[in-house]
Parts: structure tokens; C-alpha cells; sequence
């Protein structure tokens, strides 16, 4: 049997800055094959002598795929500081990502605040690629001002596709900007949804949620349908250390996807 806790040999393909702290890292593993893994799947990217970080797959594709990372300390600041050809360790693809087969037949919600666009990204690399399996897709995406809205270039691509919805909003203006002003949840109220056909995905900060399961249940969206991607400290990324625990489920196995209805009772406990 394959040892978990040992990290396949990956080399960085290239990196290339999204924003201020937001780094887009290409990969490929060097055993030749392809990283595999779903949509809301993440992997733990290793880096000898400097520790170990969580990282959602935002987009997969033939051999290479793509995290995007945000600076935030030891690793993630190593990772922004390397050059094209060096070489890091990957374990993975881990946990429970979005049921792309429950999803099939429904109207897809995605709703990403902040660097919480990065896993929704590869859901929607999914929706496109099989655009004929579901119904509207709608995009949400917020961040705190225009500068630090993630995937410009997608988000810009994905309007003009014609067969998606993508609304923006920032939290404050910036010298130019003539897009809305107003947290992400603001974007909820004016949508026209089915909520016998639709299903929400949601990814953000710990603040976001509340607020936006609030406004998707005055839309009459029904718990199951609500599928959250937590974030949660986490270390073996196997359900072994007991760090990224939610009550009795683990977030790394159990998640970091879970319809709200499954976590419901333990994370209104917890907050
Ligand atoms: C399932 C999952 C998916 C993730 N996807 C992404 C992603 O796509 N892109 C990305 O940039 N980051 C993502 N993260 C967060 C990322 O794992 C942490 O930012 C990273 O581990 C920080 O490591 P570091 O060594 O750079 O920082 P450290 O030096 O370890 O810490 C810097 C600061 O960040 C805090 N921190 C560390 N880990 C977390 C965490 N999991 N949640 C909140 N605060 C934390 C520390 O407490 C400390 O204050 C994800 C986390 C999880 C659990
Ligand atoms: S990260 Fe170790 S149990 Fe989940």
C-alpha cells in the first residue's frame, strides 16, 4: 500500500501574480501522470526543511494543474518566492469535494468571496466542460476592492460566454471602478431563482457564511443543497491527526465539502 505521508516529486510550470498577495502556481507531477482529483478536492503541498500547506486544486487539466495561493507565512511565502523548474512534493488529491453527479440536472450557484473563488474555479472548469449536464450557472464573486478580485481574466471570459451568469461586487470602490459596491451577499437578493432546481456552492471567509445561508434560505434554497467548503488548520490531510476536526467528522476526509444539513447541528454548536 502507498505510504500516505510520502509527497510525490512535482516541479513548479509557472507563477504568475493575480493579485498583491495572490500567486497562480502551475504544476506537474514528475512521475509523469496526471494529478486526477475532483472539483473541491485540495492537495497538501510540501516543501523539505519549511513545512506543509493545504492548497485547493483550482483547475486541472492534462497534465498539469494549478493552485492558487495567497502569502500568508512560512510555505505560502516560500511557494511565491520560487522560479519556474524547481521542485516540491505534492500528497493528494484529498477529501470530499463537490458531487458533480448530485449537481447534473440543476442550476449551479457558485458563490466565492475572496481567494474562496480558487476551488469554485475548478467547479466551474467542470460546469463549462460539460455545460450540457446542468441548468443556469450563476457566479458570485466579492472581494474587498477591485484590486483584489481573483481570476480577472476567467471572470471576464466567463461573461462573455453567454451561457453564464457572473455578477462582481467590492466592498470598497477604487479610483475607476464602476462595478457595485456592497459585500457579496448583497448580489443574492435581486437573483431569480428556482430553488426546487437549484443548488449553491459556497466558498469563502468564516464571516461569509452565516450571512449568505441566510439570504440562500429566503430564497428557498433547502439545506442539502447548500454545500459549504470549509477551511480548517490541517496537517496529515489523511484523517490521523485530528487537527481539522468539525464535532466528530474530520474535515479533511469527511470535507472540506459538506451540505449544510450534515454539519448543520455541530457548526451552530461550535460558533
Ligand atoms: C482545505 C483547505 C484548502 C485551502 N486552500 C487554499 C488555497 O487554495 N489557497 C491558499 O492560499 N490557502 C489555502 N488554504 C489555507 C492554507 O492551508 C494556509 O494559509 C497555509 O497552510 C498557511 O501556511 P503557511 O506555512 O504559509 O503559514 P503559517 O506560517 O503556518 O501561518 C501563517 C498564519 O496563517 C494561519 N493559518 C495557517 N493555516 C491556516 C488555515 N488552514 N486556516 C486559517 N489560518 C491558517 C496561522 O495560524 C498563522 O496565523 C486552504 C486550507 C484548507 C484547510
Ligand atoms: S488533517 Fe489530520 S485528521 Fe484531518
Amino acid at each position: 500500500m502507498e505510504n500516505p505521508y510520502i509527497p510525490k516529486r512535482a516541479s513548479l510550470v509557472s507563477s504568475k501574480p493575480l493579485t498583491r498577495t495572490e500567486k497562480l502556481l502551475k504544476l506537474r507531477l514528475e512521475d509523469g501522470f496526471p494529478l486526477g482529483g475532483m472539483p473541491g478536492q485540495f492537495v497538501t503541498v510540501c516543501l523539505p526543511g519549511t513545512g506543509e500547506a493545504a492548497i485547493s486544486i483550482c483547475s486541472f487539466g492534462g497534465m498539469e494543474f494549478e493552485i492558487c495561493v495567497r502569502k500568508m507565512g512560512r510555505v505560502t511565502s516560500s511557494l511565491h518566492d520560487m522560479a519556474p523548474g524547481e521542485a516540491l512534493g505534492i500528497r493528494g488529491p484529498y477529501g470530499r469535494g463537490f458531487d458533480v453527479d448530485e449537481l447534473k440536472g440543476k442550476d449551479v450557484l457558485l458563490i466565492g468571496g475572496g481567494i474562496g473563488l480558487a476551488p469554485l474555479r475548478s467547479l466551474v472548469q467542470y460546469c463549462i466542460a460539460n455545460r450540457r449536464d446542468f441548468g443556469r450557472l450563476i457566479l458570485l464573486h466579492g472581494a474587498r476592492s477591485p484590486s483584489e478580485l481573483l481570476f480577472t481574466e476567467d471572470l471576464e471570459v466567463w461573461k462573455g460566454r453567454g451561457d453564464m451568469e457572473v455578477l462582481v461586487t467590492v466592498d470598497r470602490a477604487e479610483d475607476g471602478w464602476e462595478g457595485r459596491v456592497g459585500v457579496i451577499t448583497t448580489l443574492i437578493p435581486d437573483l431569480d431563482l428556482d430553488p426546487g432546481r437549484t443548488a449553491a456552492a459556497v466558498c469563502g471567509p468564516p464571516v461569509m457564511y452565516k450571512f449568505v445561508i441566510a439570504e440562500l434560505h429566503r430564497k428557498g434554497i433547502p439545506d442539502g443543497m447548500i454545500l459549504l467548503s470549509l477551511e480548517r488548520v490541517m496537517r496529515c490531510g489523511v484523517g490521523k491527526c485530528g487537527h481539522c476536526t468539525i464535532g466528530d467528522l474530520y474535515c479533511c476526509q469527511d470535507g472540506p465539502v459538506f451540505p449544510y444539513s450534515r454539519i448543520k447541528g455541530i457548526w451552530e454548536a461550535l460558533r
